[in-house]
């Protein structure tokens, strides 16, 4: 079944977290995750620190991903990287950082995994920050420290590597070029 389909079975939809919305049970394969969405996201949103988007069915809590306004920066030692990514930008807009929006956090219920649904999360925001006429501010990159588990469904949804230097790090920062799609 297509994550299409299995929205239209489940009556799924995305609703973004407001201080008076009910957070439908959740549990992921990780516990700090689950317990940032139950007890600390509506917290956060108020703070604005970040805005959180959950995908509901009528019982449950399907998936959730946070989003932070943030930036793509330079590390000194990794020119050869900054240099590929300078290049993806014309010459007189070239700076040291460049704006992004970064996944602070996404997971998905443990009932729903490999099923498309990550992938459609990632798509969705894509299609949001690639439009320039939906920008609200200028977004060029999606970021995320993203954890060692989930390494590989970061590359498959074609986000880069920006440094070696936490490759034996718990989590590692990988970037998205929204101009390359
Ligand atoms: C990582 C996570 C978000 C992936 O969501 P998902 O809905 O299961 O992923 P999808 O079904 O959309 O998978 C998309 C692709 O990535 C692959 N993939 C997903 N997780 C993977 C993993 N852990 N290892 C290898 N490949 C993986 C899928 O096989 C699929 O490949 P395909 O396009 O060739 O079929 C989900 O497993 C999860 O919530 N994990 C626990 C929390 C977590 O680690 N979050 C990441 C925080 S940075």
């Amino acid at each position: 079944m297509s994550p299409e389909e299995l929205f239209k079975n489940l009556n799924a939809r995305i609703v973004r977290l407001d201080s008076d919305a009910e957070i439908k049970p959740f549990e992921s394969d990780d516990n700090d995750l689950d317990n940032f969405l139950l007890n600390d996201a509506k917290d956060y949103q108020n703070s604005l620190l970040s805005v959180t988007y959950t995908i509901q069915s009528d019982s449950d809590t399907i998936a959730y991903y946070c989003l932070s306004n943030d930036r793509l920066s330079q590390y000194m030692e990794e020119k050869s990287v900054w240099n590929k990514i300078n290049r993806l930008i014309s010459n007189k807009k070239r700076r040291k950082s460049y704006p992004a929006v970064k996944i602070g956090r996404l997971a998905v219920s443990k009932k729903f995994t490999d099923k498309g649904i990550g992938k459609m999360i990632i798509e969705t925001i894509k299609e949001f920050y690639k439009n320039s006429y939906l920008q609200y501010a200028g977004c060029r990159f999606i970021i995320v420290d993203a954890y060692r588990n989930a390494l590989p469904f970061y590359e498959k949804n074609k986000f880069k590597y920006l440094t070696d230097n936490d490759k034996n790090d718990s989590t590692r920062i990988m970037y998205l070029d929204l101009k390359a799609y």
